[in-house]
């Protein structure tokens, strides 16, 4: 195992509750309930794409024109920074401090591979910014998760083989992207909601460099 790509909502803090609240609150104000189940669906998925999934299961898809719908996502957008804004190193998921600190003294090259336009604002919040070799900017990316692109831009920008690389994730279709990309899925959450992953941990207090390495290893063998 050479590199390890990090997602950012879910894995290394806890955003998802605030993608959450923003989408659940533009629904309402479109009509359109987004409860936790559908919540579920949207992680991992891009802004835009996200809007497209809302619109789309209140079946008002062909109301808003594209201008429009940029500026629903700009008003979510705004909505999600507020609820962020406060956020602090305290709001690191447990266990990712350790792990990035194990990373870093074993030499592992680190990545972020999120979705989120974000991920760099908010890892400055978090002040972990300098433990990774690089964010892949997901402006960059053609197709978003569950399509392979970001994690093997990630591998690229770590400088390593997909298959020398581990991905971390929360999100079922994050999951189904690492695989798709070759790469060993090590996911935190629901087993069933992850099944495809490699390895499912309960937490991200779970995860340590023995997990990760014996994920890969097993998947190697
Ligand atoms: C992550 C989150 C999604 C979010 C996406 C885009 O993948 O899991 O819920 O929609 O990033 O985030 P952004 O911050 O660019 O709106
Ligand atoms: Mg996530």
């Amino acid at each position: 195992m050479k590199a390890v790509l990090f997602d950012l909502d879910g894995v290394i803090t806890d955003t998802a509750k605030f993608h959450f609240l923003a989408w659940r609150d533009l629904g309402a104000e479109l009509g359109i309930e987004v409860d936790e189940a559908f919540n579920e669906e949207l992680k991992g998925v891009s802004r835009i794409d996200s809007l497209e999934r809302i619109l789309a299961q209140g079946g008002i898809a062909d109301k808003y024109s594209t201008v429009e719908k940029d500026e629903l996502c700009v008003k979510k957008n705004a909505h999600y920074l507020e609820l962020i804004k406060e956020m602090t190193p305290d709001d690191i998921l447990p266990g990712i401090i350790p792990l990035l600190e194990e990373l870093k003294a074993a030499g592992i090259k680190m990545v972020v591979t999120s979705a989120s336009k974000n991920a760099p604002g908010i890892l400055d919040l978090l002040q972990v910014r300098p433990y990774f070799d690089g964010i892949v900017d997901p402006a960059t990316v053609k197709a978003g998760k569950p399509a392979p692109d970001i994690f093997l831009a990630g591998a690229q920008l770590a400088g390593a083989d997909p298959a020398d690389c581990v991905g971390v994730e929360d999100a079922a279709s994050g999951v189904e992207a690492i695989k798709a990309a070759g790469i060993v899925a090590v996911g935190v959450g629901d087993k069933q909601v992850l099944a495809l992953a490699d390895r499912v941990l309960p937490s991200t207090a779970d995860l340590s460099l023995a997990v990760l390495q014996e994920a890969w290893a097993e998947s190697h063998k």
